[in-house]
């Protein structure tokens, strides 16, 4: 079975300070190549007609980095902000963010409820911010939540299930993704989206973000298109055989 263009796209921008330090630059000038990178595949994926765009911006581990760069991360974050908002009018893309958004600067809180807010009507595509973000630190907030509301004898033990549990995830109208990639190579998901991407098809690409462009984000698409997606269930192959 094949299949269209995924609704959802998850990216592990992975390889900026790499491909900096292969050309003897600073990790500041790779991290600017990756923001470059972010606006031409926000572009790409919304031309290619995903309706949903997840970037793993800045990782709950990502504080454990220098505060220099964490800063520089944070500066470029407002930069690309401000700059894409007209792009974001123009594609009639609405932004997001998921994650532990109250342990952000206030300056980039501000940018981003600002641009939010400013987008929120859109419906074209939603580009979603991971900022803060780990999908460890995603359950035990959604646990609390729901401890909270059996606290309160809102909730019953028993009531919780999967879609209750998913209910309390920080965007729990998106659809789970349906492709996630990973660039530079790495073989792991590095604390990103663990409940959603339970079915999720996997794509590693050797390239590092900073090289990553449209033409690369369409192999991808093709590689995606090959793949049975199966949910768990037998292959077609396997069903085929059983009559
Ligand atoms: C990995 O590079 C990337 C990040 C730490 C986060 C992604 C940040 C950007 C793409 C730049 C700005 C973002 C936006 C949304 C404008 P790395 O430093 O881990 O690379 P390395 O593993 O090669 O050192």
């Amino acid at each position: 079975m094949t299949h269209d263009t995924p609704r959802h796209i998850a990216i592990i921008m992975d390889g900026n300070g790499r491909w900096a330090s292969a050309r003897g630059l600073p990790r500041l000038v790779g991290h600017r190549a990756g923001a470059d990178a972010v606006r031409r595949i926000v572009e790409a994926a919304c031309e290619l007609g995903v309706k949903v765009l997840t970037l793993y911006a800045f990782s709950w581990e990502n504080w454990d980095r220098p505060a220099g760069e964490i800063r520089d991360l944070m500066d470029l974050l407002e930069e690309f902000l401000v700059r894409e908002t007209p792009t974001l009018h123009k594609q009639a893309i609405r932004l997001r963010a998921i994650g532990r958004l109250e342990t952000l600067p206030e300056s980039t809180r501000a940018c981003l409820a600002r641009v939010g807010a400013e987008t929120a009507a859109y419906t074209h595509m939603t580009l979603v911010l991971a900022l803060s973000y780990g999908g460890r630190q995603e359950l035990v907030d959604a646990a609390r939540r729901l401890a909270e509301e059996v606290r309160q004898g809102r909730l019953r033990p028993e009531a919780i299930d999967e879609t209750r549990l998913a209910q309390a995830l920080y965007a729990p109208d998106l659809p789970d993704p349906d492709l996630l990639i990973r660039t530079s190579g790495e073989q792991r998901l590095s604390n990103f989206l663990l409940w959603q991407s339970s079915y999720t098809e996997l794509y590693i690409t050797p390239t590092y973000w900073p090289e990553f462009t449209k033409a690369s984000l369409e192999d991808a698409l093709a590689a995606y298109r090959q793949r049975e997606r199966r949910f768990g269930r037998a292959s077609a192959l396997a069903r085929a055989s059983r009559g």
